[in-house]
């Protein structure tokens, strides 16, 4: 094991700007905790964007090292459910938030936040999903478990060119829906129908008239990753029965909606959380994502750069310019 090793570090300078830089981090520097990582893959996510530009309610302590997913092999542990040399996996609870994260050659968590590598994807593979593979995962079991079939009707997917869009576009049809991808993105339509989308629309489309309370009930479900007038309108568009599942923010936190789709349509809002599954519970997930819903579209949706590309990866994601998922080679 190196005595240092390259991270990706915010700092805090003065004027409450923060600036990033590839440096040298020390072992000592990382927090306690059972378990040592290297780091072989990582990704890009929107939550590291928010990490690494200030955002106090993702990361209060500066300086820091962003990454909410990690994906290597372990160098040291002390724990007898994790075994050296093994491959695992590592996303969410607090990597990446207040926990130095996976933009770095190493980690250091706890032995219940690492997870085995499941057979059937390779530490790549398990980075090009990440986070936004269980959270695509984690809203078609939502949009499953509400009674949603098959046959019932267009799948709503917003955000549909972003990472956890893209996922739920390729898993809703590989589970056999007829799914809608609503994008900002024109030149990207033909992308979305080669993931299996059987129509694509221009984002704003969605939205109709704001005044009124119901628009024509089009979706018999919906996987909203923007938030905002987006999830008012998936909602206010939804099918009588239909389940919305939120699980984004990019357009805006706040939602500002009326009670109608809710007690004249009985459409459903589910919200979905995967930094705080349990080690059970993302298991389940991953074997899943490796094996039955395992993406035939890994090659379309990756884009591979390394550690000293971030910088300028987490403006382009900022701006709503990212297709696909960023996947972060670290070290050999
Ligand atoms: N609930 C959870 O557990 C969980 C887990 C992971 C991620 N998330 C959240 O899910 C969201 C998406 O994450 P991500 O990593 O997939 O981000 P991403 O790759 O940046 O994708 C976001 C996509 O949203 C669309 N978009 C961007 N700005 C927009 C705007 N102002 N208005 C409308 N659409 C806009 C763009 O797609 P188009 O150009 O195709 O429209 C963009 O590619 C984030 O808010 C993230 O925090 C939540």
């Amino acid at each position: 094991m190196s005595a240092t090793f390259r991270a990706l570090l915010v700092e805090e300078v003065a004027g409450g700007k923060f600036e990033r830089h590839v440096g040298a981090r020390a072992m000592e520097d990382l927090p306690a905790g059972d378990v040592v990582v290297r780091v072989r893959f990582s990704a890009l996510n929107y939550k590291d964007c928010l990490s690494a530009t200030g955002h106090k309610g993702v990361t209060r302590r500066y300086p820091h090292t962003p990454g909410i997913d990690a994906a290597g092999e372990v160098v040291s542990s002390s724990a007898s459910s994790v075994a050296v040399g093994s491959e695992v996996i590592v996303t969410g609870h607090d990597l990446g938030m207040n926990t130095a994260g996976g933009l770095a050659e190493y980690i250091r968590v706890p032995a219940g936040w690492v997870v085995p590598l499941p057979s059937g994807l390779t530490p790549r593979e398990a980075m090009i999903l990440g986070t936004a593979g269980l959270t695509a995962a984690q809203s078609v079991e939502a949009i499953q478990e509400g009674g949603i079939k098959a046959d019932v009707g267009p799948i709503l997917v917003t955000g549909a060119t972003g990472g956890v869009g893209c996922l739920a576009v390729t898993l809703l049809a590989q589970a056999g829906y007829s799914v809608t991808g609503a994008t900002g993105k024109g030149d990207r339509h033909g992308w979305l129908r080669e993931l299996g989308a059987a129509d694509v629309i221009v984002r704003d489309t969605i939205l109709g008239p704001p005044d009124r309370p119901l628009l024509s009930g089009t979706w018999a479900g919906a996987v909203d990753t923007v938030g905002g007038a987006f999830l008012d309108a998936a909602l206010r568009s939804s099918r009588r029965g239909g389940v919305v599942v939120a699980c984004g923010l990019v357009a805006s936190a706040r939602l500002e909606t009326n009670v109608y789709p809710f007690i004249l349509r009985g459409v459903r809002l589910q919200g979905v959380d995967t930094a705080e599954l349990s080690r059970a519970q993302r298991q389940r997930l991953w074997r899943k994502l490796a094996g039955v819903w395992r993406p035939a579209t890994f090659d379309k949706i990756a884009h591979e750069i390394g550690l000293d590309d971030v910088s300028v990866w987490i403006g382009r994601m900022l701006a709503g310019q990212v297709v696909g998922r960023i996947v972060v080679k670290l070290g050999g």
